[in-house]
């Protein structure tokens, strides 16, 4: 196999209350990788879509990840790789970890597929990691294995996948501004309450289950984050009008899509998403803010070959 193309979707990663613990997979956006083999070193010879993110490969998530999986597979050869970017940059849908995977993915089946989707979550997080500033895994590895996956432990890794929910629709407002998941961190209270914490731990817990007992209202009731959310709220012009315009419209929860600006919000009926995401867009409209609504489900695979 000398060309590989690949496929990984955007995510979701706190889901809420799971800062940096909790990813999901979704449909609607992702990235596409060709990975073509080259006698020796990285290239990104283009970058197709919506982007201005830079090509030298040691700047870009994917030629990164690129690097580090070749690196861990200990092949000397390089690789030449097309990235299409389709996740908004900086939007707060896992876009870096989205083309991090997908090239790290690639790189993989093009030398023998010789790693697990496991194993190389480490090496795809590297190259997240040189653009946040923050060791995360929350977006990786739910991009790469699919659905709703927990992060439980860095050193050694250990991901676990729960599955994801059917019926489950995510309505996503996506405004047109970026937010550097870098500045979004640098809010963040390092000090928190002992009430906040088993708030935010008894959420993340119930999405867990409400996963395991396919309960829809269970996981937008728990989408609560009393702690990240406050903080990053003011980093995103109208965002309480958002969010009151998702639960007015009966959505079952709401709140910041990662590192934000996206704001998401879960039902169970493609009718009331359609009410959600319009009352989400004309709650920033009235912040002067312009936003673009998708309505996405779950993306149960994760990272994968396509022709
Ligand atoms: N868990 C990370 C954060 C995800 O919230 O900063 C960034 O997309």
């Amino acid at each position: 196999m000398n060309e590989v193309k690949v496929y990984a979707p955007a995510s979701i990663g706190n889901i809420g209350p799971g800062f940096d613990v909790l990813g999901m997979a979704i449909n609607g956006f992702g990235d596409i990788v060709i990975a073509r083999k080259r006698e020796e070193g990285i290239k990104i010879r283009q970058i197709i879509g919506d982007s201005n993110i830079p090509i030298e490969y040691d700047k870009n998530t994917a030629g990164i990840a690129a690097a580090e999986v070749l690196k861990k597979l200990g092949i000397d050869n390089g690789v030449e790789l097309i990235l299409h970017k389709n996740v908004p940059v900086a939007g707060g849908l896992g876009s870096s970890a989205a083309s991090a995977v997908a090239a790290g993915y690639a790189v993989n089946l093009l030398y023998g597929n010789k790693l697990s989707k496991e194993e190389l979550i480490m090496p795809v997080t590297s190259a997240e990691f040189c653009v946040s500033g923050a060791f995360f895994t929350d977006n990786t590895a739910s991009s790469m294995l699919g659905g709703v996956v927990v992060s439980r432990s860095y050193e050694p890794l250990e991901v676990i996948k729960i599955g994801s929910i059917d019926k489950l629709i995510i309505v996503i407002a996506v405004p047109d501004f970026q937010l550097e998941t870098r500045k979004s961190r640098s809010v963040i209270p390092e000090k928190i309450q002992l009430k906040n914490f088993i708030s935010n731990m008894a959420n993340s817990c119930s999405i867990v289950a409400a996963v395991k007992n396919q309960d829809i209202a269970l996981f937008g009731r728990s989408v609560d984050d009393v702690i990240i959310e406050p903080a990053r709220a003011q980093l995103i012009p109208g965002f309480y009008d958002v969010k009151k315009a998702a639960l007015e419209n009966d959505a079952y929860g709401c709140s910041i899509a990662g590192a934000g600006p996206s704001v998401f919000a879960i039902t169970d009926d493609i009718e009331k998403a359609k009410q959600i995401g319009s009352g989400m867009q004309k709650a920033f409209e009235r912040n002067n803010i312009s936003s673009k609504i998708s309505i996405s489900k779950q993306d149960e695979t994760g990272a994968r070959k396509i022709d």
